[in-house]
């Protein structure tokens, strides 16, 4: 299997499955000198992890991370930072039903064609527990970055929008309820819709809002590696995601030149920030902002028809312990795999000019 490495400099490598004895991973490339603060990748750890409110999967994990190399003292040494997390809460049985069915748009079906073989409990390697590691990595990352700051929030669940601009917003709020949406009045509204939809034993899905300020001018390789392709490809290789959209992204379309613009400021700012803080690929100090589309995911605790290995139709109801709706999960995730690429991109802006 290829994929388990993400980055060019500051390189983050999992492994690991749902159910085996522990996930993992790799952090290359991480500059000797920096003092780390371990209970803040623990606290982003935290936000992530199953069992933490009422909304999302009732799987109790620690996860604490054991780092096994690469610190010294509390400070990075240059070399490889490998660190392990148990997986101290498996319930195997509950996955023996998808041992020869495959769960409509999970990847049951794909695994088996791909590699003939699937570890099926707890969805092996296509599970979400895998970015419990890229929440470590991110964390380390940011840490590397200290100047530049990363919020993602909850912006809607299903139909029900934060309908408020961004310097509206109190980010101070974002922790203050469990679905993570900076508006308490939006957040009580989604959190009685995904309650409502766990009882019907069903899923939806939603968006998280990204923001991030104090970029440097200059993050970014034109041609392949633009900064927004890079953060693209970060989002869309998190689990359920579905959409990734940036600066005036869909909407932008509707607007005319004149009017989409960002004109400059003397000091190079612009008026305006319908590019998102990336221009030619390459961040333009703005804030840079972006938008992530979570699908509702796969397992409901509902009938549904499937095919199982003998491409026999069959019926299968979901079981264990699943998200309603991972978004309020998925906000340290994407906070984590946005802090990957910028740290990524910090080194290699290193190397741009003498
Ligand atoms: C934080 C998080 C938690 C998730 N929890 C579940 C879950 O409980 N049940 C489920 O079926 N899928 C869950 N998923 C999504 C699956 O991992 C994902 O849909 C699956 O690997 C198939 O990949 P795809 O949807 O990207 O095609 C979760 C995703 C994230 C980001």
């Amino acid at each position: 299997m290829a994929g388990n490495s993400f980055g060019k400099l500051f390189k983050l490598t999992t492994f690991g499955e749902s159910h085996g004895p522990a996930i993992g991973g790799i952090i290359d490339g991480c500059p000797a000198g920096i003092t780390l603060d371990l209970d803040k990748i623990q606290e982003d750890l935290n936000k992530r992890k199953p069992g933490q409110s009422a909304i999302v999967t009732q799987r109790k994990e620690p996860d604490t991370v054991v780092f096994l190399s690469g610190i010294f003292e509390g400070v990075t040494t240059g070399t490889p930072i490998g660190f392990t997390i148990e997986n101290a809460n498996q319930k195997s049985n509950d996955y023996s039903h998808i041992k020869d069915a495959f769960r409509p748009s999970h990847a049951d079906y794909t695994y088996s064609e791909k590699y003939g073989i699937r570890d099926y409990r707890g969805g092996g390697r296509s599970s979400a527990r895998e970015t419990a590691c890229r929440v470590v990595g991110g964390a380390v990352a940011k840490q590397l970055i200290k100047d530049i700051e990363i919020v993602a929030f909850t912006a809607s669940v299903g139909e029900l929008k934060l309908d408020k601009e961004t310097d509206e917003l109190d980010f101070s709020l974002i922790e203050s309820n469990p679905v993570r949406c900076p508006d308490p009045e939006t957040a009580a509204n989604m959190e009685t819709y995904i309650k409502e939809i766990r009882s019907q034993g069903d899923t939806v899905g939603g968006t998280v809002k990204c923001i991030i300020k104090n970029v440097p001018i200059g993050l970014g390789e034109p041609v392949f590696d633009k900064l927004h392709a890079s953060l693209g490809q970060a989002m869309l290789s998190i689990n359920a995601v579905k959409g990734f959209e940036f600066g005036s992204g869909f909407e932008g379309t509707k607007l005319k030149g004149s009017e989409h613009n960002d004109l400059f400021n003397q000091d190079g700012s612009t008026k305006t920030n319908l590019s998102g803080g990336i221009q030619g690929g390459i961040s333009n100090g703005m804030d840079i902002y972006f938008n992530v589309a979570f699908k509702p995911v796969a397992t409901i605790m509902q009938k549904q028809e499937t095919i199982n290995s003998k491409g026999e139709f069959v019926e299968m109801q979901g079981k264990g312990r699943h998200d309603p709706c991972v978004v309020p999960r998925a906000i340290p995730i994407v906070e984590a795999m946005a802090a990957l690429v910028l740290a990524d991109f910090w080194l290699q802006n290193k190397v741009s000019k003498i």
